[in-house]
């Protein structure tokens, strides 16, 4: 494998979530993380999920990632079903994760490593233009302990897209930053989104980002997560997260988030 095949853009994969369903059994109580989930996703598409804390959003990422597996039901990766975790299928999380022994580059690197058919200069060649995609060349050999927070997430994007997925998984990845650098990188990810054309499953708790960044935003309600609407966002981009179209979407989908009755299983309980 060369270098420049390492970066030729890879056709997006087509992700489809088949009657899915998961609970959690502690000592105390059984919980329902999951009631028959069904949502495709196409090939390229930006897909957001969104829904109060506990709804299940991490496990079905987790499940559609290969990290989990569903009690029932199964995930297909372009008609595959998924058994467990691959390089085609990357996941990002809100806390960067990343490895305070290694510097930038090296965490980069660390995503290049199980890439075979790639001699060292070449992972380095393959790292140094994602750390160019997300403006962080000048940082190259900084301790990751120097990095703002977003300048974080920026080395967990590139070691993410380092791979060259087919499939970007992110669990709220900007939760943790301030408002203004978050709206930066809501640029830059849908500018990444359009040049490395790369199927996006996104978690949010933020509507008004959902609205931003989604082709589609699912709407999820909790004991048992279920989805409960979607919304397509057609908003030609790069959207704007300040803009007035953008706010109706958001305060749309909010009254909906909002209006969901609490699920049958809990009422039946209290
Ligand atoms: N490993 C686990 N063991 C026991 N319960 C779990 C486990 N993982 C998740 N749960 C439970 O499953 C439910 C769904 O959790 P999940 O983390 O998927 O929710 P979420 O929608 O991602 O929430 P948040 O928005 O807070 O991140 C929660 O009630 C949670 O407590
Ligand atoms: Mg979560």
């Amino acid at each position: 494998m060369s270098v420049e095949h390492a970066l030729t853009n890879l056709p997006p994969e087509r992700i489809e979530v088949n009657g899915v369903s998961k609970s959690f059994s502690t000592k105390h109580r059984v919980v329902a993380a999951l009631d028959s989930i069904n949502l495709k996703v196409s090939e390229g598409e930006f897909v957001c999920l969104v829904g109060q804390s506990g709804c299940g959003k991490s496990t079905l990422l987790n499940i559609i990632a290969g990290l989990e597996s569903p009690d029932s039901g199964r995930v297909l990766a372009n008609g595959e079903v998924v058994t467990g975790p691959g390089r085609d299928r990357m996941v990002m999380f809100q806390e960067h994760a990343l490895f305070p022994w290694l510097d930038v580059m090296g965490n980069v690197l660390f995503g290049l490593k199980l890439k075979p058919g790639l001699n060292d200069k070449e992972r380095v060649e393959v790292a140094e233009y994602y750390l160019q995609l997300v403006g962080l060349e000048k940082v190259r050999h900084s301790n990751v302990h120097e990095l703002s927070g977003g300048m974080k997430q920026r080395v967990a994007l590139a070691r993410a897209l380092a791979p060259n997925p087919r499939v970007l998984i992110m669990d709220e990845p900007f939760g943790a930053l301030d408002a203004l650098t978050r709206e930066q990188l809501y640029g830059d990810i849908q500018k990444i989104w359009q040049a490395r054309r790369k199927t996006i499953i996104f978690v949010t708790h933020n509507v008004r980002e959902a609205a931003c960044l989604g082709d589609r935003v699912i709407l999820f309600s909790p004991n048992p997560g279920r989805i409960r609407r979607e919304f397509v966002v057609t908003l030609p981009r790069p959207r704007d997260i300040n803009s007035v179209e953008l706010a109706h979407y958001s305060t749309e989908i909010t009254a909906a988030l909002k209006g969901f009755t609490p699920a049958e299983g809990k009422e039946a309980a209290e």
